[in-house]
């Protein structure tokens, strides 16, 4: 069988990661996915920077709008970020009839719905593990590993770049627009980072998997956020002598009269596990009613554990691509309308 063919939008941080990944494990990767993948074309603002990177493997063009019309492409791979180009792109390549991968939890969390109804009237896959909490498959666990539970609460540190900030602040006393400079140069943190520390892009997480465990349209506006800047070093240092340390945590819960999505820095007990997660890492703790409360944990950020969930889509939409008709199921976070009801 040929090789389904994947066209790459954005080859920066995670699409140089995903890029690399995939040349590497070619042949993990075909074997599980049952198909070859081929990227076929790769669109960048920096043409030259993306021939280096693809080592002229691969057709290189400046419009991506190109790559959603090929009539050649059945993947297309959105990385570049954003709301703006990002969903003109993503919701021209589905009425073309094509899948879409994307790690772009930003425009979900705002504009998810109406992505995700065209993807069900088009009947073609949106897969986003990468979206939230990097390389941690937490996507697949809400979708599929909890899905005979009814989701009490969902909490979890699921922004690395201000993880990075707090623990090195804590642990080595640097400043904090020191460490910033450190995540943005590490590849951890948005193109506009302010995005992290305000809590922006943590709150954009939890409204994925709000929307997921709690069968709910993605409802961002209603999330109350806090970021990470009002904190100075005294007050780590406080909550440290007294026993404390301070994460950003994403929450979302149920409620009597609705759904809670919230995230702000709180106070955790040094002893818990999650206290204890540092630097980039992400944890999540799902509570399930039949499973109890499981744990979620590894590389929040990054090109390679990023490119580890974007790879994950991609196999499992081959697959689905590759079988027979019949059984071709649309991967959808969650089914439109479901529960629309519950107020956030
Ligand atoms: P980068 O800024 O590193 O990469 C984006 C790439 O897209 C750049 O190469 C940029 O080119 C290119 N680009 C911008 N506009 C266009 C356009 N109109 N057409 C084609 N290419 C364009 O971002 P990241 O790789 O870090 O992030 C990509 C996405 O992944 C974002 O949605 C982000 O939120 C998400 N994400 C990032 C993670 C990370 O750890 N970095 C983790 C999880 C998700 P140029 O540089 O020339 O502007
Ligand atoms: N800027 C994000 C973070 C990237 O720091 O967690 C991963 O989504």
């Amino acid at each position: 069988m040929n090789p389904i063919k994947v066209g790459l939008l954005g080859i920066g941080t995670v699409g140089g990661g995903t890029f690399n990944v995939l040349k590497r494990n070619q042949e993990e990767i075909r074997r599980r996915a049952g198909r070859g993948i081929e990227i076929a074309m790769v669109a960048d603002l920096d043409v030259e920077r993306a021939r280096e990177l693809t080592g002229g493997e691969v057709e290189v063009v400046n419009d991506a709008n190109l790559v959603v019309n090929h009539p050649d492409i059945d993947i297309v791979i959105e990385l570049i970020g954003g709301y703006g180009i990002a969903k003109t792109l993503v919701l021209q390549a589905i009425e073309q009839g094509k899948h879409v991968i994307t790690a772009n939890k930003a425009l979900l969390a705002v504009h998810g719905n109406e992505i995700f109804a065209a993807a069900h009237r088009k009947g073609v896959t949106v897969a986003f593990e990468a979206a939230v909490a990097g390389g941690v498959p937490i996507i697949k666990a809400l979708r599929e590993g909890l899905s005979a539970n009814r989701i009490e609460w969902i909490a979890g540190i699921i922004n690395g770049t201000t993880n990075f900030i707090l623990s090195e602040m804590r642990e080595k006393g640097l400043d904090f627009d020191v460490v910033l400079k450190e995540a943005q140069r590490l590849g951890y943190a948005e193109a506009d980072p302010t995005f992290d520390i305000e809590g922006f892009d943590a709150a954009h997480k939890v409204t994925l998997m709000s929307a997921l465990a709690f069968g709910i349209p993605v409802q961002f506006d209603k999330a109350y956020v806090e970021g990470i800047t009002k904190l100075e070093g005294k007050d780590i240092r406080y909550a440290e002598e007294l026993g404390y340390r301070i994460k950003l945590l994403g929450l979302t819960r149920r409620r009597e009269n609705g759904v809670e999505l919230r995230v702000h820095p709180t106070l955790i007990p040094a002893k818990r596990l999650i206290a204890n997660v540092e630097g980039a890492m992400n944890a999540v703790v799902v509570q399930g009613d039949a499973v109890g409360p499981t744990l979620y944990y590894g590389k929040g950020a990054g090109a390679e554990p990023t490119a580890s969930a974007v790879i994950a889509d991609l196999i499992d939409v081959t697959r689905l691509q590759t079988a027979d008709p019949e059984h071709r199921v649309p991967h959808l976070a969650f089914q439109p309308d479901a529960l629309s009801n519950v107020p956030v």
